[in-house]
């Protein structure tokens, strides 16, 4: 199989976990005979620093030309302090999504057994949870109009959402809740914003179309309950931009660490995947980050854009084998850890490759 595939390192940890991704894909291509080529390109604080553009045209042009994408992480510490900066890195990411069409951002909360201890969470709760997210993408207080006030005193963001949008997630979200567990979770605030009221109607309105799904509404202040109490009540979660972001970064804990999860963007073309996780200022260039995240992208990759499922599942039991092996970074270690199979990031990436 031909295909060639961006790689947008960015920002922080980003270039730290994305080399790993990349080398895992350049070992499954060598070994199974696949022609994957690579190419790379700039965005966030690195795309400001080289053209003052968070997504230079450049790297559009050449997402657009790709067969796959994949992403590591965007954002400086100096926006995060600057609420008055115009450009920020974080556009960037927005922006690609937005022209790429990625609508559906799919989050599988996947658990890796060696991992139930690396849970602040308790190992019998956990045991066997298996959920896929469907996070919307492109719609939400995200790209509603933005205004600020003259005197500078008032500010907001409108949350709107237009039928077709809610629709085509949905439909997504209830394809896969037919292959997999057959019970989808549509969560929204519809108690008190409109926009929910309009996504509850037309999740209800699809719902009639899978009679054999077996569907229920959450409130989001009850779903960030229940994910805690009792994950394993979840299969497929369909929810919008912001509720998805938020809901997702607590489900990492379930998983064990934000360095576990992977994600996969995808709507109208080019996929584009991506760890859940940031530039994580406070262990960049350190060595410490979790390339798990990155290289689980890399298998999605294999699996959703180019259909490569016996690749992918090598990835995964290779990922099984280093952690099976006892081989830890920091942020999936606990008190129970050999402190000399504690690794960094590189020696991490190079276990996986090893095992792979
Ligand atoms: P973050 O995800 O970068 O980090 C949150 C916490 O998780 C930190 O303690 C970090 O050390 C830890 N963590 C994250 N990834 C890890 C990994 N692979 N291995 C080990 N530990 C990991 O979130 P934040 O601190 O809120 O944001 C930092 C910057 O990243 C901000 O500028 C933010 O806008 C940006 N951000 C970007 C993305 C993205 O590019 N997709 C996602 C989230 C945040
Ligand atoms: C994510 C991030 C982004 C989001 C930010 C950086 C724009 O948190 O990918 O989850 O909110 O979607
Ligand atoms: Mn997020």
């Amino acid at each position: 199989m031909k295909k060639h595939i961006l790689v947008i390192p960015g920002d922080g940890i980003g270039p730290e976990v994305t080399t790993w991704g990349k080398a895992v894909l350049e070992k499954i291509g060598a070994d199974c005979g696949h022609d994957f080529t690579f190419d790379e390109a700039l965005m966030g604080h690195a795309g400001i620093e080289a053209t003052g553009n968070p997504l230079p045209d450049k790297t559009l042009e050449k997402a657009k030309a790709s067969d796959a994408i994949l992403f590591g992480a965007i954002g400086h510490i100096k926006y995060d302090n600057d609420p008055s900066a115009k450009v920020r890195p974080e556009q960037g990411l927005l922006k690609i999504r937005k022209e790429l069409g990625l609508y559906a951002n799919l989050r599988p909360i996947m658990l890796f057994d060696e991992l139930l201890d690396a849970s602040s969470l308790k190992p019998e709760i956990l045991k066997g949870t298996d959920i896929l997210f469907f996070r919307e993408l492109t719609g939400d207080v995200y790209f509603g109009e933005k205004k600020r006030s003259e005197d500078r005193n008032t500010a907001s963001d409108l949350m709107i959402y237009h039928r077709y949008e809610v629709e085509r997630i949905a439909t997504k979200a209830f394809e896969a809740a037919r292959v997999r567990g057959k019970r989808l979770c549509s969560v929204d605030k519809a108690n008190v914003l409109e926009a929910s009221r309009l996504w509850r109607e037309v999740v209800q309105e699809l719902a009639k179309q899978y009679p054999d799904v077996e569907t229920e509404h959450m409130f989001i202040d009850n779903a960030a309950m229940q994910l805690v109490k009792n994950p394993k009540k979840f299969d497929v979660v369909l929810t919008a931009n912001l509720f998805g972001d938020i809901l997702t970064d607590e489900a990492s804990q379930i998983a064990g660490s934000m360095g576990m999860l992977a994600s996969a963007s995808i709507g109208d073309g080019t996929g584009f995947f991506e760890p859940i996780h940031g530039s994580a200022h406070d262990i960049a260039g350190q060595d410490k980050a979790n390339p798990l995240a990155s290289i689980l992208s890399v298998a999605l990759m294999l699996e959703i854009s180019f259909g490569l499922k016996e690749e992918a599942k090598r990835i995964t039991n290779a990922i099984d084998k280093t952690l099976k092996e006892g081989y830890r970074t920091g942020d999936i270690a606990d008190a129970n850890t050999d402190k000399s199979k504690i690794l960094g990031t590189k020696a991490m990436g190079q276990k996986v490759l090893e095992y792979l």
